[in-house]
């Protein structure tokens, strides 16, 4: 098939686990359309979490960086993202630059291609917790990328109201739903049409079986240096109660493995894990009965099941699952954490007043939405 001279070459960005999930949607939808020429350039600033979710979304990188290095640090990640992002863009010459988020890649691929005056369209844009430090680096990344993209693609109101305050101009500004929440229908569909998908947490259940699930995650930079270990002592004393088990999908960052392992290890009721892919991650979701977390993902996945979410962060972007009340801030003092999580076991009232299904964050129609915008803005 030749190229019609009107099809765009959209280059779509990213190099982490929670990129690739909320991308996937929209790489199957431009691919799907003969109107763009798609180009996937994975960073893999992750390694074995990205190509996880490579590998269940079927899509193969046309470039990879292969950029993961153990323990990396912020500046030789980001000077490494510049100089290697760059360099494919010299070589696709794309009319578009799509990244996602808040992540060293979308904010070194925003500013490549602005290098280049390549236009930027942003999945996720206008989140924003108004404290720098809080996620760390993540909000100035988001601030970078909000000054530079032509399209800026909003989740939600708030976050379009939040670009708009920043004096965005509002003709580039679209609420488009969140494209995690595409991700997920469309992993629940592939576990609905394939369950082995989801069937490795089997042995888990079994162990656990009669004990009340609580799913944690925890990875955050800002964590880093006190924050981790009063987490990890909250759960040593949740882990106390003979009815409840933890089951724990631990990042590989070593500054994470280091404390979890060393405060965990051998706890009966606690289960230390390798990350899950994402269908037996949406699993975790399905039998847990609280969600434990310091993610992001996890905060926009949690509403839409209807599972209660405890977020292990001062502040949080993502204001949405609050206020649906499906989500509240915990912080990270063990008393505070562990009192809440005794709350949802206890009392059934607040339990139910959280344990509601809601989808503050998308319809799962989000992709399609952001393809149009890039076919209408020529
Ligand atoms: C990154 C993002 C963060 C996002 C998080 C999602 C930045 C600055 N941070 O943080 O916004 O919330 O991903 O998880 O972009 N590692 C592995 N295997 C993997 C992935 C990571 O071994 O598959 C280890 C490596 O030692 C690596 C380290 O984790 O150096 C840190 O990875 P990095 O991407 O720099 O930071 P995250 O904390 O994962
Ligand atoms: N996730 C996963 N396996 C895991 C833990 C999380 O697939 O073991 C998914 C989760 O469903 C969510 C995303 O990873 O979509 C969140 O990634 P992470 O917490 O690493 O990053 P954040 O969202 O905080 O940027």
């Amino acid at each position: 098939m030749t190229d019609s001279p009107a099809r765009q070459t959209v280059l779509v960005v990213f190099g982490t686990r929670p990129e690739a999930i909320k991308m996937f949607p929209v790489v199957h939808a431009l691919r799907a359309d003969p109107r763009f020429r798609v180009r996937v350039c994975i960073s893999a600033q992750h390694r074995g979490m990205l190509d996880q979710v490579m590998a269940i979304a079927g899509i193969t990188a046309d470039h990879d960086l292969d950029l993961m290095r153990p323990d990396q640090t912020l500046d030789a990640l980001t000077a490494a993202l510049l100089t290697g992002l760059g360099q494919v863009m010299d070589a696709e010459k794309p009319d578009w630059v799509v990244v996602q988020g808040d992540t060293a890649t979308a904010m070194a691929g925003a500013l490549a291609a602005y290098y280049r005056k390549i236009r930027v369209a942003h999945v996720e844009a206008g989140l924003r917790s108004h404290n720098i430090y809080h996620p760390w680096p993540e909000e100035v990344n988001r601030k970078i990328i909000g000054t530079i993209a032509a399209l800026h693609c909003a989740p939600t109101e708030t976050a379009a109201e939040a670009l708009r305050a920043e004096n965005v101009a509002p003709e580039t500004i679209h609420v488009t739903g969140n494209t995690v929440i595409d991700a997920l229908q469309w992993v629940t569909r592939r576990i609905a049409d394939e369950p082995a998908l989801a069937a490795g947490l089997g042995e888990l259940e079994a162990r656990f079986a009669g004990r009340r699930i609580i799913g944690v995650t925890s990875h955050r930079r800002e964590n880093f240096g006190g924050g981790l270990e009063a987490i990890a002592r909250a759960i040593r004393t949740i882990a106390q109660r003979p009815d409840v088990a933890l089951i724990f999908p631990v990042h590989p960052n070593p500054n994470v493995r280091r404390v979890m392992e060393a405060e965990l290890a051998g706890l009966d009721n606690v289960a230390l894990i390798e990350p899950l892919d994402y269908p037996h991650f949406a699993r975790l979701l399905a039998i847990c009965e609280i969600m434990l977390t310091d993610s992001g993902g996890v905060q926009e996945e949690a509403p839409a099941l209807g599972k209660p979410v405890l977020v292990m962060r001062e502040t949080t972007e993502r204001p949405e699952g609050i206020a649906a009340g499906t989500a509240r801030l915990v912080g990270t003092d063990p008393a505070r954490i562990v009192t809440e999580i005794f709350t949802l076991l206890d009392d059934k009232e607040a339990y139910g007043a959280m344990a509601r299904a809601h989808n503050p964050f998308g319809d799962g129609k989000s992709a399609s939405r952001i393809m149009e915008l890039l076919a209408n803005a020529g």
